[in-house]
């Protein structure tokens, strides 16, 4: 087992593959989506306690809206269920946060939402951010339009904004950047997801598991695969 001073400070996780899952076992692909949730509960309790600091979920992209609506209706239905039930983890000290572009969901889900990251923000134990309505594409583009508006207001100079900068104005600025990115089901590729934090990080693609039935050992299994890169960061 990887002691803890030698884990990722953040992980990054594409659940992928419910829908593959689900089409193996004569299932609707809604059904994949919820056996897919409850593995993302297990692994967000298990990294909790295993230590790590960071952990960021890609639960529904800004491309994902292409999808039929009685799926798109189906993920946000469990969306609402997770909202409704993170209160039974107050225990857990988890700090939640969401990252994406959340005007557009119905206000009571934004509430609830909000709700949950004010209650939460003081929680000393793993920050879990869930990806929702997310793109890494997008993310960017708020950020440059939220420092152009500094530039308007004569607040900030175009020389003044650094990589650090840029960096700060991402959804969650003050986070660290991502150290690993974990991805199942045989997708070898980032899907629009955390494309600015990644620039250094190591993937570890898992063509053996979809989604739903990632367990605590398939992380472990990344985390151990982690551990053996040697990162450079373009030094020797
Ligand atoms: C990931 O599983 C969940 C979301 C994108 C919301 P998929 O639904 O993409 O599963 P596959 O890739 O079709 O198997
Ligand atoms: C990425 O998976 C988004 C999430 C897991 C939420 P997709 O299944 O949407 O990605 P592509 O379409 O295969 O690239
Ligand atoms: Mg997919």
């Amino acid at each position: 087992m990887v002691e803890r001073q030698f884990l990722p400070a953040h992980v990054g996780i594409i659940m992928d593959g419910n829908g593959r899952w689900a089409k193996r076992r004569g299932l609707p692909r809604k059904m994949g989506h919820k056996a897919g949730a409850e593995a993302f509960r297990t692994i967000a309790r298990y990294a909790n306690r295993r230590g790590l600091r960071f952990l960021t979920v890609y639960v529904f992209s800004t491309e994902n809206w292409k999808r039929p609506e009685d799926e798109v209706h189906a993920i946000l239905k469990l969306l609402r269920n997770y909202l409704d039930e993170v209160d039974q983890y107050r225990d857990e000290n988890i700090r939640i946060r969401f990252l994406g572009d959340l005007s557009v969901f119905d206000p009571d889900i934004r509430e609830k939402m909000e709700e949950i990251r004010v209650e939460s923000a003081h929680n000393t134990g793993m920050t879990l951010n869930l990806a929702i309505n997310y793109g890494g594409r997008d993310e960017i583009v708020h950020a440059a339009r939220r420092l152009a508006k500094r530039v308007q207001a004569g607040e900030l100079a175009p020389e003044e904004i650094t990589e650090a900068l840029v960096s700060e104005n991402l959804y969650a600025g003050d986070e660290p950047d991502v150290d690993l990115i974990i991805r199942p089901s045989g997708e070898y590729r980032l899907s629009n997801f955390l494309i600015w934090q990644s620039a250094y990080a190591e993937y570890v693609f898992m063509d053996e598991v979809l989604w739903p039935d990632f367990t605590p050992d398939h992380l472990e299994e990344a985390l151990t695969e982690y551990q053996k890169r040697n990162r450079r960061f373009g030094g020797i």
